[in-house]
């Protein structure tokens, strides 16, 4: 079985050949993201294994298939990048990495909260330069708050637990309520309530037909005026244009972004010497309450050893012939997805 890698970085390549004792494949690391340009090059591979940016629309798995490339192993838990009904119909398998570790998202996105509360990355700057002043750090207590949790599967409950022992009061909208959130004393409520009420609002649902731009200019007029928004599902679910004027006038106080809806053209590459093209993300980095990483949420060595090892054990999985339960079909696409 030989299985070409996508947008590969060595740091996770040390994971895969470890976890690739125990199974043998022929592991083939490509730096290049797969895109219709790549996916027309002879690829030789049985499987391609590919991560949150790169493309597997109508046209790139067509041409997996015409290779005879019957295997997307997503090395990620996400797959909005991918066009399920075209898979299915062209009889390319699909398998993803659903829960690798809901801590790493969950711990960094409550980092992003501290560190834009208590103003953390700015403080860092200032000391470096001998400036001790606190003007302009002032934070608000955590404790007593209230936070609004949108989507509480397996991230969104870490991060509801994490701000409930923080003393936060927690309201909850998902349309599958979690029982283990409702006992850590959550609330579920309609969006328009967590809306209205929540001074931080926390983004943990899949990007879909039904979540792309949740987050719109007629959302952000139902929150309060400084609401803290957090995001690190997907960029596209919030509509990244609101942003700059909803700075502007103050209606966001807090912006955390992981994520981000053109994140393909910039995330994990170091663009230092280039001129960045993107005017929106350009303009979000100069404001003194925005905090953008560049999609390290997943980003922990734990995590990665588990997206080697189950990514691996899936293609095991297949191979001989056995059910995967990580594999996906267009089923679960919901609502007007399908
Ligand atoms: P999950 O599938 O366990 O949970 C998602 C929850 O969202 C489910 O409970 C679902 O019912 C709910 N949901 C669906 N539509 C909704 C809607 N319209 N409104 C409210 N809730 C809705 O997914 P998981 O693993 O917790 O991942 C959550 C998000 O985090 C996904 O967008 C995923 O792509 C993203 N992610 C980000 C990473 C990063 O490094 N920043 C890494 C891994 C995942």
């Amino acid at each position: 079985m030989r299985i070409v890698f996508f947008s590969s970085k060595p740091y996770e390549q040390t994971f895969f050949d470890e976890a690739n004792e125990k199974f043998g494949f022929e592991l083939v690391y490509f730096t290049h993201p797969l895109s219709r340009h790549t996916a027309l090059k002879s690829l030789s591979a049985d499987a391609v294994c590919v991560f949150v940016n790169d493309t597997l629309d109508y046209d790139v798995l067509s041409a997996l298939q015409r290779q005879d490339i019957r295997l997307v192993v997503l090395r990620c838990a996400g797959f909005n990048n991918v066009d399920l009904p075209a898979a299915e119909k062209l009889g390319v398998r699909v398998v993803r990495v659903p829960a690798y570790s809901p801590y790493a998202v969950a711990e960094h996105t409550v980092g992003l909260m501290l560190s834009l509360n208590r103003k953390i990355h700015r403080a860092h700057n200032r000391v470096r330069e001998g400036n001790f002043s606190l003007e302009g750090l002032l934070g608000f207590d955590m404790h007593g708050r209230t936070a609004g949790v949108i989507g509480t599967g397996r991230i969104g409950s870490v991060v509801v637990r994490i701000l409930s022992g923080m003393g936060c009061r927690v309201l909850a909208c998902d349309p599958q309520k979690n029982n283990e959130c409702v006992q850590l004393g959550a609330r579920y409520v309609s969006l328009p309530e967590l809306y209205a009420q929540s001074d931080i609002i926390s983004l943990h649902c899949p990007l879909d037909c039904d979540t792309h731009y949740l987050i719109n200019a007629a959302a952000l007029a139902q929150m309060k005026d400084g609401v803290m928004l957090i995001n690190t599902s997907r960029g596209a679910v919030i509509d990244a244009a609101i942003l700059v004027p909803g700075l502007k006038s103050g209606k966001i106080g807090y912006l955390g972004l992981d994520v981000y809806e053109q994140e393909g053209d910039l995330f994990f590459e170091d663009l230092s010497n280039e001129i960045i093209q993107d005017d929106v993300f350009e303009r979000l980095v100069t404001f003194p309450n925005v905090l953008i990483t560049g999609h390290q949420g997943y980003f922990t060595e734990d995590a990665l050893r588990n997206i080697a090892q189950t990514s691996l054990a899936n293609v095991h999985a297949l191979e001989q012939g056995q059910v995967c339960e990580n594999e996906l079909t267009a089923t679960v696409l919901r609502g007007t997805c399908r």
